[in-house]
């Protein structure tokens, strides 16, 4: 059932705010994740906006999983865009023109009706699917929501687990830094070295017409993206062998807590789900096996073509933390490093940075190599909590909500400061506050701490 009204909640300002981002993003289908920087669907925002938008209505939140899931692709892939045709061509790039997914994409069963890009972002969907239904059961079933998507969730997991076991130890890879979802992250720098970059004359960035320079990529880093996705695109979006291949361990740890997702998901439409959550075991076990290092106390990406861990940093290594089936020692390492000297939460920074304070390559207002995102932060928070840290992940609540609503809703923040960074009016930004607005504190009501073992897989 929908949560009764609650004036602390319902009237509360910052939620009335949010709701207005997510209004004025709604395009009637989906939410774009900013009306100016990214004016089209992105995947794993839409999962994210998904989760917040659930609070405001449950219909919205389920169509936008479902537009996104119906330009999924034959092959089991989910698209990281899907373009919305009355936006002019020279509004975002890399535009439909370049990605051409209806004609390159044939071979992999790109849809005809829509175009789409043709690399994925990071598997948030059943778990968005899972929380979408929990907040209205009775419109879900009347819908039919879970029937409809489940199979086409299952596909996409499927795709991720055989298509993309680029390393054959199970695990999911990344093709291209857009599919982590973590473009200019420091440890894609020694990856990307090896990528010879498009020339600049080649493409026109439009991203800087809306951002300041300072916050974005470079244009070097632009260059080799250019390239990656273009030459993958010339093969046909075939899988195999590519110039780019990472481990990652925010996208593998998002995939195990989408698995044991679907596996509810199974069991609400009446089959076993025990398979899929001993599959999500073995998945942990090998994200251990593989991207765990003890020294620096964190997980770490392995770079498949240079052949091992790539030893920068990144808060993709602690995102691991949303998973309540992690042994406690490697729990009470992450929570070490999350709040020691080189993220500093709680000390230095009242959100976790992107990327090590103490890092040669840290920038604080550079996208992805030093600013605090909102989502990373949800999820540490929900990791925190979910592994008893109360005390950590109220601080971390409190200064997600403050800092949201002060930067206006903003992309990313500095991690000192709070202030702005990127787009204002950010989509999941808006919809991720809304979320730990209604979950509240403490664990204390039925809803709260059943999600929470949700995301994790705990079958009690
Ligand atoms: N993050 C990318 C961008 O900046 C796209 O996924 O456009």
């Amino acid at each position: 059932m929908p949560v009764a009204y609650d004036p602390a909640v319902h009237a509360h300002p910052l939620r009335v705010g949010a709701a207005r981002v997510l209004e004025e993003n709604w395009t009637g289908t989906s939410t774009v994740p900013s009306r100016s920087l990214y004016p089209h669907q992105w995947s794993w925002d839409s999962a994210f906006i998904a989760i917040g938008l659930r609070h405001l209505s449950a219909l919205r939140a389920q169509t936008e999983l479902e537009t996104l899931l119906a330009a999924q692709w034959a092959d089991g892939r989910v698209p990281h865009i899907v373009f919305n045709p009355s936006v002019p061509l020279d509004a975002y790039f890399p535009s439909p023109d370049f990605w051409r997914s209806s004609r390159a994409g044939r071979a992999a069963g790109a849809p005809r009706g829509v175009e789409t890009s043709g690399i994925v972002q990071p598997p948030v969907h059943a778990l968005a699917a899972w929380l979408v239904h929990l907040a209205d059961p009775e419109l879900s079933r009347a819908r039919g929501f879970l029937t409809r998507l489940y199979p086409r969730l299952a596909a996409w997991h499927r795709y991720l687990l055989h298509r993309r076991d680029l390393g054959g130890a199970g695990l999911a890879c990344v093709v291209h830094p857009w599919e982590q979802g973590m473009d200019n992250a420091p440890s894609w720098d020694a990856p990307l070295a090896r990528v010879t970059p498009a020339p600049a004359r080649s493409f026109r960035r439009a991203d800087l017409a809306h951002g300041a320079p300072e916050d974005r990529p470079t244009d070097l880093d632009y260059g080799r993206y250019v390239r990656l996705a273009a030459d993958y695109r010339d093969r046909g979006y075939a899988d195999g062998p590519s110039g780019f291949a990472v481990e990652d361990p925010s996208f593998n740890a998002l995939l195990i807590a989408s698995e044991h997702a679907l596996a509810r998901i199974a069991h609400e439409l009446g089959a076993a789900g025990t398979a899929r959550h001993a599959r999500a075991e073995r998945l942990t076990a090998a994200l251990i096996d593989r991207l765990w290092d003890p020294a620096a106390g964190q997980f770490l990406c392995r770079d498949l073509r240079g052949g091992g861990l790539l030893p920068e940093r990144g808060v993709s290594g602690l995102v691991p933390l949303i998973l309540p089936t992690l042994p406690h020692d490697t729990v009470v390492q992450l929570v070490r490093t999350l709040t020691g000297p080189h993220f500093g939460l709680g000390t230095a920074t009242r959100l976790a940075p992107s990327y090590d304070l103490l890092g040669e390559a840290f920038d604080r207002h550079r996208y992805w190599r030093g600013p605090a995102w909102f989502n990373t932060n949800w999820l540490l928070e929900r990791g925190l909590r979910a592994h008893g840290e109360r005390a950590h992940a109220d601080a971390l609540r409190r200064a997600l909500l403050d800092t949201a609503g002060r930067s206006g809703f903003a992309e990313y923040v500095d991690p000192y400061t709070g202030a702005a960074c990127g787009a204002t009016g950010f989509g999941w930004t808006a919809a991720l506050a809304l979320d730990l607005l209604h979950t509240g504190d403490t664990p204390a009501t039925g809803t709260q701490t059943s999600e929470l073992r949700d995301m994790g897989g705990d079958r009690a």
